[in-house]
């Protein structure tokens, strides 16, 4: 079996890096590293409250339709991205308050 290609995250302010499967949700990436991962939908891309920004946005793929309607919808920064929906690719730097 191949192993899979792990991708290291590094959350800020905290610091804390964590190394996990590329294709992993940087919402799930958080909860690996202990860190507050408010998701009020459960991921489904609804409530806007995992709004993060991306320190290194060339590691995660451009948000999608739905992402940039839930953006707008709850009134998020459109530069920022939801954590539920980044897909992670490649290392990553990301900040959000409490991580
Ligand atoms: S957890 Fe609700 S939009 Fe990400």
């Amino acid at each position: 079996m191949m192993p899979s290609v792990q991708v290291e995250v590094r959350f800020r302010p905290s610091g804390r890096t964590v190394r996990v499967a590329r294709g992993t949700t940087l919402l799930e990436a958080a909860r690996v590293a202990g860190l507050p991962a408010a998701r009020a939908c459960g991921g489904d891309l609804l409530c806007g409250k995992c709004a993060c920004t991306l320190e290194s946005p060339g590691a995660a793929e451009a948000a999608g339709a739905a992402e940039r309607r839930t953006l707008a919808r709850n009134r998020v920064d459109p530069g920022k991205r939801l954590a539920c929906a980044v897909r992670l690719e490649g290392d990553l730097e990301a900040s959000a308050p409490g991580w």
